[in-house]
């Protein structure tokens, strides 16, 4: 499952953090790439164990904890620092999967990366190319969102942002442990929680169906997550 989340970041918070990334030093992306994936990545990051990368990434899990779409989504449960990426003309990162497993810096845990998003940090107009794009059973889809949004997807999936031509397409990048590991269900769940939402408009809190849906929601999220 695709899901585009708008205005995580609001437009001040993004050019605070433009503001910080522009000053800062960048090095090669490879540094975090796994072997495969390290012969097909072109692109810049900040150092992660830096104090800049700390402070953005504590803004980013700030926005997502404040943000209900995510949340449904996402089912987190834990969320890897956020990284932080540039991509100037002539970068590109060719088709590859994430690993599997990541080392959380400093704490001795691993978590399982099942979903992963990307918050875009340039608007594209300032950039031609780099769209990220994901495969799934449906075929290629091509993001480029405003500066601010997310789009999260099946850590599963096979990805590749496309080189950029013109200007610098700059993101934040991390993944997350959900508690429910099956993209099926997340997605079930998340349609499930939308659905509840519109209900939500057209019918009392105390109505029996809206309490007989939501408890029916917590319900199957009892029966799936693992925590
Ligand atoms: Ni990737």
């Amino acid at each position: 499952m695709l899901v585009h989340v708008p205005n995580v970041l609001t437009a001040e918070e993004v050019v605070y953090c433009r503001n910080k990334l522009t000053e800062s030093e960048w090095v090669d992306g490879k540094v975090t790439a796994g072997q495969q994936s390290a012969k097909a990545k072109y692109n810049l990051q900040i150092p992660h164990e830096s104090e800049l990368s700390k402070e953005l990434g504590e803004i980013v899990l700030r926005a997502l904890g404040r943000n209900p779409t995510f949340t449904s989504a996402a089912l987190p449960l834990r969320v890897f620092p956020p990284l932080f990426n540039r991509y100037d003309a002539g970068m590109e990162f060719r088709a590859h999967v994430d690993n599997a497993i990541r080392p959380l810096p400093g704490t001795g845990f691993r978590i399982r990366t099942d979903v992963s998003s990307t918050l875009f940090l340039s608007e594209p107009e300032d950039y031609d190319g780099g769209e990220l794009i994901i495969e799934d059973t449906y075929g290629a889809h091509e993001v480029k969102l405003p500066a601010g949004d997310l789009i999260l997807y099946p850590a599963t999936s096979l990805h590749s942002v496309a080189p950029v031509t013109r200007g610098s397409r700059w993101a934040s990048f991390f993944w997350s442990q959900s508690m429910v590991k099956s993209d099926t269900q997340r997605t079930l769940l998340y349609n499930f929680d939308q659905s509840i939402i519109e209900i939500r408009k057209l019918l009392p809190d105390d109505h029996s169906a809206v309490l007989g849906l939501t408890a029916t929601y917590h319900n199957l999220v009892r029966e799936w997550a693992e925590i």
